[in-house]
């Protein structure tokens, strides 16, 4: 059976700045909080760091001429705002610099740029101040998308402000598992809302600049979802908790974006971390402007079931430092207790569970309550696995049984989806490289090449020309 995707279907891979780029002291790069992060005694499995990573900052053009030569023809990375406006604030001609000849790269490869504005790498001096708790975060964020929507808004028709708020705000401010490392739900909510206001903030500006320049402008938002499913389909406690962990990591920044409000019931689910209280008159209408497109972010889905002491409750401070030290707690705020129960499918090496149905249903949710009456269209901006991959004495990994086949599942979903009447318009795997995996260091390998991290060496794997074959001939065969 050969699937075929829409004629004019986006392929790409994509990747993040501190994950692969490296180079922390140069070209007048500032700390960002996860140089800070990777500091913190404990926080990165292996004490490993971003400083050098995939050493991507000096092989950018190695780099780029092979997303060319797998046959992608849509490149997805981020800019460093601690490279961009190491202040926060004010351009670093030597960080623009360095995505000016990253541009020149894809240009001259045929390559368009997707560029997300912020994959979670913050000047630290914002985080001194208060990072994004703050609201000056939003505004500041707002004055780095000026400076390089400015520069490179004629050449970039793809943007993205921000990658998957609920990590930024929950895995950063509640649980600890990221940078900043708090652990302070009302922290949290106040990052829920700073993170929305940046992402209206920055949208406004760019539009300005656009409109005056007549610049066509392509702009998204990226969102994570864990598609949570009641454990036990038939009772009201698994039906609560998943419509609870639901509320607490999709709906509470859908409803936002697309109605201009947060959910009642989330709302009532996050009054103990004050959820409510950190809008300001206008916040909201700045906030659910019109998007481009709604980016997508899915690894994997999973069945809940009520806490087992009955209680839903809000985490407590002294409760929420006890999470951190536990290690891979989701910090569900407003449903923290929430047991996740195995529904038995296979697991990736991360131990999310495979079920690539989730994601065509959610797709298909997505679709009929959000991004259809909007008119727009969903493009996944990432979806990959990591897994304890095996090279041959060459370094080559034959991947096909592990993450290929997660990648045929996959895909074979989207293109059921688009069957459905779902508008997606794109599709990027995550990630070209195997890199810097946030708290797991460079122990979890996401990449469809392998990285030799002693020698630099990238050797694609089985599933880098599994994928450049569908971007290539824009289908999925059996
Ligand atoms: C989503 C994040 O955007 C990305 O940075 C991360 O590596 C992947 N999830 C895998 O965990």
């Amino acid at each position: 059976m050969i699937r075929e995707f829409p004629q004019d279907f986006t392929w790409g891979v994509a990747t993040a700045a501190f994950q692969i780029e490296g180079a922390a002291t140069e070209g007048g790069r500032a700390p960002s909080i996860w140089d800070t992060f990777c500091r913190q005694p404990g926080a990165i499995a292996g004490g490993d760091t971003g400083e050098v990573a995939c050493d991507h900052y000096h092989r950018f053009a190695d780099d780029v001429a092979l997303v060319g030569e797998l046959g992608f023809p849509a490149y997805r990375f981020s800019t460093s705002w601690a490279r961009v406006c190491p202040d926060g604030r004010g351009p670093n001609a030597e960080g623009i610099a360095f995505y000016e000849r990253l541009l020149d790269e894809l240009e001259n490869t045929g390559i368009e740029p997707w560029l997300t504005l912020y994959h979670w790498d913050m000047p630290q001096v914002l985080q001194d101040n208060g990072g994004w708790t703050r609201r000056e975060t939003a505004e500041a964020f707002a004055d780095y998308s000026e400076v390089l929507y400015t520069r490179f808004g004629g050449r970039v028709r793809n943007w993205m402000t921000i990658n998957e708020p609920w990590c930024i705000a929950m895995l950063g401010y509640a649980s600890g598992e990221h940078a900043p490392g708090h652990t302070n739900p009302r922290e949290a909510a106040a990052a829920v809302h700073n993170v929305l206001l940046a992402h209206g903030l920055a949208s406004e500006r760019m539009r300005k600049i656009a409109a005056a320049n007549g610049w066509d402008l392509n702009l998204g938002i990226v969102l994570n979802f864990a598609e949570p499913k009641p454990a036990d389909p038939a009772d009201p406690g698994c039906q609560e908790a998943a419509r609870r962990i639901d509320g607490a990591t999709a709906r509470i920044f859908l409803d936002p974006l697309f109605r201009g409000r947060y959910p009642e019931d989330v709302l009532e689910d996050m009054a103990g971390a004050g959820l409510g209280s950190n809008a300001q008159p206008g916040d909201f209408a700045l906030i659910s402007a019109p998007l481009d497109f709604l980016g997508i972010n899915f690894y994997g889905g999973c069945a809940v079931a009520p806490p087992e002491s009955g209680e839903w409750g809000i985490i407590d401070d002294d409760e929420a430092a006890l999470i951190a030290g536990r290690p891979r707690r989701s910090p569900w705020v407003g449903s923290e207790r929430v047991q996740v129960i195995s529904r038995g499918k296979p697991r990736t090496a991360m131990d999310w569970e495979v079920e690539a149905d989730d994601l065509r249903a959610l797709l298909v949710r997505l679709h009929e309550e959000y991004t259809g009456p909007a008119g727009i269209p969903l493009v996944v901006c990432e979806n990959g696995a990591a897994y304890e991959d095996v090279p041959d004495p060459a370094g080559y990994v034959d991947d096909s049984a592990s993450r290929g086949l997660y990648y045929r599942q996959h895909l074979a979903a989207v293109h059921q989806a688009i069957g459905q009447g779902v508008d997606v318009s794109g599709y990027f795997a995550w990630s070209l490289l195997d890199n810097f995996e946030w708290a797991f260091g460079y122990a979890k390998r996401f990449g469809i090449v392998r990285v030799d991290y002693e020698t630099q060496q990238r050797t694609p794997k089985w599933s880098a020309s599994f994928l450049g074959a569908v971007a290539r001939s824009n289908s999925l065969s059996d």
